[in-house]
Order: structure tokens, then C-alpha cells, then sequence
């Protein structure tokens, strides 16, 4: 077969814009606009906290977005390679980048193996066997000292990533998104519906949309929302760590970047406020609070679907499987940068691109990384793995006196503090620099968007957030999240 060498050798491309779209969106939308983005607006200000949000995605999302489809279309290079082609001083900002997809993966795949635990949880509940042993809020404590069955799901959940990245580009990352995103859609939007009709709810959406810009109006409140929205809707958005950069890179040429850097954001903040409207009001509906961490997507929700009789038990399903959906279509954009990593450089030596061996080693690679998390029981000092805190000599009553920084007391919230506090942020505070004042915006940017012939629109904007906005909005982010997850508990 003669197309064979060709094909060893290619690394793919988008078989449609609205393919990448789907991807990309998918990307966008994962735990954090699921779980992260109700809780910390139920919890850091409502409706102020939503107008900052908004600000932040025009002035900082969108730049950054078009920063790095812009660098990995016109180099067809995953991060590294993209990096080190514009600049070879700078290709450490791309491994920065693979790092970053590792620290997330470590714990990313752990939370989307709990999300398929309760998806199936809920098939026995309709199915009238006991799938929630020890229901009511036991659960959850149940299953985080299940170690078998953390390692079972965390491995379920990363295969569910080897057999879809494996398909490549169109086959397998584009087909399965165009497929799971609408259907994502669609089912958020029936949860919303039925939620709606919960005697309650009410209450949810007046906390979300009253216009009060209380939270706001202390230059304290106003700088705890703004570190707390910049934070979220950077993560949010999977800026700053290379997927969108290796996305940016199977994009043809005709398409249109600066539409595609709209539609992208647009797309991911709609589905975070569809998912408040979910979440909030079903809180508020069973009288829950909103303001918890992980227990919100687990116990809350849990118990939320199970007072709803047995139909709940069938929205609670739908639920948890859309979350996996978000999840997924997440972590193989991660898989896909470390993938897109190697591809790039298998293809510069000449060899085979080799997408099946390079994800499974990636695959096995961030199992192993995310075993602390699953085996930590969130931090707890009865469980298997010690928390960092522990290991550092820490005891649980430090913990309890808020002396503990958040960076230490979980393995969870070690590697997030990592990726989403310090390496992403820096990534895209590096990535603006270089764009607004090395490779400039009219030099890079502007000729990349003109050559699918369309008009670069808004060049002052773009220019102006490149050079100043973009980058002091990721001071403000990572000052904000070294604060917090480092040196507050120091202070107490
Ligand atoms: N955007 C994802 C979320 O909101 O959960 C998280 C994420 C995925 C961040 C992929 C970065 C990334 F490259």
C-alpha cells in the first residue's frame, strides 16, 4: 500500500472549523466551568463576581486565546516546537507547557474517574440495585478509602483517553467531540429545565443575578473577586499550557482565528453560567450550601439527585454523565499537547509519528503521577499516602488552625497549585510579553489572521492588551494565587 509511508509520517489536520471548534470548546469546558465556576461564584459575590468574570474573558481570554492559536498555526508545531521555532531561547516556555499538562492530568484524571464512579452510581440506583452504599453524604467519605476502587476508576477514565486520542486528530479527538458536545448541550440544558421546577429553586438564581456590587466596593472585596474570576476563567478557558497552541496547530489556514478566538470563549462561558443555573438553584432548592470544594460536585449533588425520587435518580445520571463528557473532552486536549510534543519531534528526525505508543507511554506516565491523589483521600491522615503536609512534618491540627498553605494539605491541591496557580499563568504572562513586545503583534499576529483573507479587526485592542492588560491581569492572577495557596495559612 503506497499511502501508508505518507500517512506514518503525517501528523493530520481539522477536518472542518466547526470540528476544531467542538474540540476546542471542549477543551474550554471541563470541571472547572462544571463545578469550579458555580461554587466560586456562589461563594466570592454572585452577580459582581460575573460582570468581573465577563470583563476578564473580553480583555485577557480572548487576547491570550488568539495569542496561541495564532503561534501554533503559523508554526504547525505543538508548544515546544512552536517556541522553539519563533525563538530558540524561549522554547522552555513549551516545556513549561508539558509540564503543566502532566500536573493537571494528575489530578484531572483521579476527579474525571470519581465522575464516572457516580455516573455508574446512578445506573444501579435506576436499575433498584444498591449502588450508593452508605448514601446521604457517606458516600463520598466511602469511596475516598475505596483505594481499589479510586486506582479501577482513575485507570477506566485514563483508557477512555488512550482509545480516543489514539484515533488522531479527526478520527478520534474531532469525531468524538462533535458527537459529545451538542450532546453535553443539550443535557445541561434538561437539568436546567427540571431543576427549574424544584420547589426552591428560586432562591438559587436570586443569589447568582441580583444586581449587587457590594462584594465589589471595598478595594478588598474588589481584589479577592478579581484574583479569585482571573484565576477561573484562565483555567477555564485552557489557556496558558500549550492544548490550544497544538489544536491551533491542525488548523488549515483559511479558517478565521480572530472569529474562532470569540467564538471559543463565548462558547465556554455560556455553558459555566448554564452550569450555575443548574447547580446554584438545585443547592438552593434542598437547602445545601454552595461554597464547598470538591464535596459540592460529589456529596452535594449527590444528595441533591437522590431527594428527587426516583425520576432524580434518572436527571442525576444525565448529570454526571454530561460531566464526564466535560471532563474527557478536557483531558485529551492535555494528552493531546504531551502527544503533539512528541509527534513534532519524531517527525523531525524522520521518523513515524507513532501517536499510539507516545499516548500510551503519556497515559501510564500521568497514572502514575496521579496516584497520590487517588490514594490521599483528599488529605486525610488516615489514608494510605500522606498528604505533603503530613510528610513536611505538619500535624492535622496546624491544619485545622488554617496554618497549613492550601499548596500542602491535599495531592490534589498540591498539583493544582502548581499547574493552575504558578506554571499556566507564568506560560501566558511570558507568551503576552513576547507578543506584544519581541515578535509584535502586526508582525506575528496580524499577517496569521490576514491569511485566510480576512481584515485583522481591532488591531489597537488587540495590541494595546497584548502589551499591558494581558500581562498585568496574570500578575494579578499569579500574585493572587501565590497569596492564597502559599502564604496566607504562613500568616495565620
Ligand atoms: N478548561 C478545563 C476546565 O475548565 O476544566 C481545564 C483545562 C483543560 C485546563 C485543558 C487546561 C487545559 F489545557
Amino acid at each position: 500500500m503506497d499511502k501508508a509511508p505518507h500517512m506514518e509520517h503525517d501528523r493530520g489536520t481539522w477536518g472542518s472549523n466547526f470540528g476544531f471548534l467542538m474540540a476546542a470548546v471542549g477543551s474550554a469546558v471541563g470541571l472547572g466551568n462544571i463545578w469550579g465556576f458555580p461554587y466560586k461564584m456562589g461563594s466570592k459575590g454572585g452577580f459582581a463576581f460575573l460582570v468581573i468574570y465577563l470583563l476578564l474573558v473580553v480583555f485577557v481570554g480572548v487576547v491570550v486565546m488568539l495569542g496561541e492559536l495564532t503561534i501554533g498555526r503559523k508554526t504547525g508545531l505543538g508548544a515546544v516546537g512552536a517556541y522553539a521555532k519563533l525563538s530558540k531561547k524561549y522554547k522552555w516556555v513549551g516545556y513549561l507547557g508539558i509540564l503543566s499538562a502532566f500536573t493537571l492530568l494528575a489530578f484531572y484524571n483521579v476527579l474525571g474517574g470519581l465522575v464516572m464512579r457516580y455516573m455508574f452510581g446512578f445506573i444501579l440506583e435506576i436499575l433498584g440495585v444498591d449502588g450508593f452504599s452508605g448514601a446521604e453524604g457517606g458516600f463520598f467519605d466511602y469511596i475516598l478509602f475505596d483505594y481499589s476502587g479510586m486506582i479501577f476508576f482513575h485507570v477506566l477514565f485514563i483508557v477512555c483517553n488512550v482509545v480516543i486520542v489514539m484515533g488522531g486528530i479527526q478520527g478520534g479527538i474531532e469525531k468524538f467531540c462533535t458527537v459529545a458536545m451538542p450532546a453535553l448541550f443539550f443535557m445541561l440544558l434538561f437539568v436546567i429545565i427540571y431543576v427549574a421546577f424544584q420547589p426552591g429553586a428560586g432562591q438559587g438564581y436570586k443569589d447568582m443575578l441580583t444586581p449587587d456590587l457590594k462584594p465589589i466596593s471595598t478595594f478588598g472585596g474588589f481584589v479577592d473577586v478579581l484574583k479569585t474570576a482571573a484565576g477561573q476563567m484562565f483555567f477555564s478557558l485552557s489557556l496558558g499550557m500549550g492544548a490550544i497552541i497544538s489544536y491551533g496547530s491542525y488548523l488549515d489556514k483559511k479558517e478565521n482565528l480572530q472569529k474562532n478566538s470569540l467564538i471559543i470563549p463565548a462558547c465556554d462561558t455560556l455553558i459555566a453560567v448554564m452550569a450555575a443555573c443548574a447547580v446554584l438553584p438545585a443547592c438552593a432548592a434542598f437547602g445545601m450550601e454552595y461554597n464547598q470544594g470538591p464535596g459540592l460536585l460529589f456529596n452535594t449533588m449527590q444528595n441533591v439527585f437522590l431527594s428527587m425520587g426516583s425520576f432524580g435518580s434518572f436527571v442525576g445520571f444525565m448529570f454526571y454523565f454530561l460531566v464526564f463528557i466535560a471532563a474527557v473532552t478536557s483531558s485529551i486536549s492535555l494528552f493531546e499537547a504531551i502527544v503533539t510534543w512528541r509527534i513534532d519531534v519524531n517527525r523531525e528526525k524522520g521518523k513515524k509519528t507513532n501517536r499510539t505508543t507516545i499516548m500510551c507511554v503519556a497515559a501510564v506516565c500521568s497514572l502514575i503521577v496521579g496516584l497520590p491523589v487517588a490514594l490521599d483521600a483528599l488529605g486525610s491522615p488516615d489514608a494510605a499516602v500522606k498528604a505533603p503536609y503530613l510528610l513536611l512534618g505538619m500535624t492535622p491540627e496546624q491544619l485545622d488552625a488554617g496554618q497549613v498553605p492550601m499548596a500542602i494539605d491535599a495531592w490534589l491541591d498540591f498539583f493544582d497549585v502548581i499547574s493552575e496557580g504558578i506554571f499556566m499563568p507564568l506560560g501566558a504572562l511570558v507568551m503576552s510579553v513576547l507578543i506584544g513586545w519581541k515578535w509584535k503583534t502586526k508582525n506575528l499576529v496580524v499577517p496569521e489572521c490576514e491569511q485566510s483573507g480576512h481584515k485583522f479587526w481591532g488591531y489597537g485592542f488587540f495590541d494595546f492588551c497584548f502589551k499591558f492588560i494581558t500581562p498585568l491581569g496574570m500578575l494579578v492572577v499569579l500574585g493572587g494565587q501565590i497569596y492564597d495557596f502559599f502564604i496566607k495559612a504562613l500568616l495565620a
